[in-house]
């Protein structure tokens, strides 16, 4: 149990490689919060891990101070860590990269995430 007493917040863990992070870190003995933009999965994710969910978009500002509340305010924890999985190119790099903002937002979840 190397995360005994920890809280990690897990960004896009409602699916794929940070549910896989979510799920790993929790039988680590972790606590953790589980934030995604899909609410359903956010939701599924957190209750099968006895997690906390909050779903949010990551790439605005009230979704970024939606999990820094939670942290400050919300969890009484020694010590925290912020891992950000963003989001996948669905539809392909260069499919995204002839619209500008496809582009934009496939990297946004990346960079503010
Ligand atoms: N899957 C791979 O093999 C692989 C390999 C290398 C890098 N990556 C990168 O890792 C990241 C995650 O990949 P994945 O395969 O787990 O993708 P995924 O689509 O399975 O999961 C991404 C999760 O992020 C959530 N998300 C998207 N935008 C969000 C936002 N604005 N705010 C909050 N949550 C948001 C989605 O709802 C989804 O649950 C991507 O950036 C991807 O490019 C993936």
């Amino acid at each position: 149990m190397k995360l005994q007493d920890k809280v990690v917040v897990v960004t896009g863990s409602g699916n794929g490689i940070g549910e896989a992070f979510a799920r790993r870190f929790t039988a680590e003995g972790a606590k953790v919060v589980v934030t995604d933009i899909e609410a359903e999965a956010c939701a599924r994710v957190a209750r099968e891990i006895g997690g906390v969910g909050l779903a949010c978009d990551i790439t605005r500002e009230d979704g970024v101070q939606a999990v820094a509340d939670l942290l400050v305010r919300g969890i009484d924890a020694e010590r925290f860590l912020i891992l950000s999985p963003g989001s996948a190119l669905l539809e392909g790099l260069a499919a995204k990269a002839a619209d500008y903002d496809g582009w934009i937002a496939s990297h946004a979840p990346v960079v503010s995430g």
